[in-house]
């Protein structure tokens, strides 16, 4: 039964899960939070290390090493469990080998009686989301992913350092596939109400073109970077995660690209792909259908398509 306490059950202490934790405690963003892992020692050693940061926070959240059962009163249950992914290989190697990890998780947590919304973050993240969905047999307006949040972050950073634009002006998305499908709608991207592509008829076409290019790329590329130099990534993405928490247990009514199961937008269905949802107390208010040139729907299309080849046969 959900109480009035803003709880949140984290299932999975490394690296991504923590870097969530850490900044969850650091914006007072919840009342409770439970740390979950197989290594038990390890969630306890998390609480204590948190714990032991409280007298220097501004937050009184409660933090401690728990079980299944405790996910019955929590709003999320945030799932960041599993392998991660190693330098030189895709998300999508990463699969089979999670998919298995779920099967462990997702079925005590439904048991516990949770009545939440699950927010999913290990990799590959779009599928590992249908598979939460599918184990759970929850409506999937409650069942979210972390999709393309993070990449689209990356975007608006990258764009807003080349055209020198606060990144909160710039309004562009990254979707599909949060891996190597991903695509940016350059026919949907803003500076304020400005479509970027008209910035670039007004300068040097091919060459505003060209830098639009490189930073899609670059943004595709980053995680492999970051890996590349320090074996994982975590800010980003606890940071990520965190934001989307806060869209939904304060009702916001915000828009985040997250990985959201399409029933018809965009003519798909039986996909979780990353596309701009409205997030609310209720999860997935709804998913935004932007008006994407013909070139971007092919895009879309062939992005949800490596989605459905992925899933096939897992579960
Ligand atoms: C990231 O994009 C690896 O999915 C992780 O940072």
């Amino acid at each position: 039964m959900r109480t009035d306490k803003r709880k949140i059950a984290l299932v999975g202490t490394g690296m991504v899960g923590m870097s969530y934790a850490y900044c969850l405690l650091n914006q007072g963003v919840c009342d409770e939070l439970v740390l979950i892992d197989i290594n038990r020692k390890r969630a306890e050693g998390e609480a204590m290390d948190l714990n032991h940061g409280l007298a220097f926070s501004t937050s009184h959240m409660k933090i401690y090493a728990g079980e299944y059962r405790d996910c019955s009163d929590a709003d999320i249950v945030a799932i960041c469990a599993g392998v991660a992914q190693k330098s030189g290989e895709t998300r999508l190697d990463l699969l089979k080998r999670n998919a298995s990890v779920f099967q462990s998780i997702v079925q005590p947590v439904t048991e516990s009686g949770f009545n939440g919304i699950f927010l999913v973050a290990t990799n590959p993240v779009d599928i590992m989301t249908r598979i939460t969905y599918s184990l759970s047999g929850f409506n999937p307006k409650r069942v979210l992913g972390s999709g393309t949040a993070l990449d689209t972050a990356r975007l608006r950073y990258l764009l807003g350092e080349s055209l020198r634009v606060d990144p909160r002006n710039v309004h562009a998305y990254v979707m599909g596939e949060h891996g190597d499908s991903e695509f940016v709608p350059w026919s949907q991207a803003m500076i304020a109400t400005k479509p970027i592509l008209s910035l670039c008829n007004e300068d040097d076409d091919m060459v505003c073109r060209e830098e639009l290019m490189r930073i899609e790329d670059e943004v595709r590329g980053a995680a492999y970077r970051i890996i590349e130099a320090k074996q994982a990534t975590y800010y980003g993405i606890g940071m990520a995660l965190t934001r989307i928490t806060r869209a939904i247990l304060g009702d916001e009514n915000s828009v985040f690209t997250v990985s959201a199961m399409l029933r018809g937008e965009y003519g798909q269905t039986e996909v979780y792909a990353g596309v701009p949802c409205i997030i609310n107390k209720n999860g997935i208010q709804r998913v935004l259908s932007l008006s994407l040139s013909e070139e971007e729907k092919k895009q879309f299309q062939k992005s949800c398509d490596t989605l459905r080849e992925s899933f096939e046969g897992i579960l």
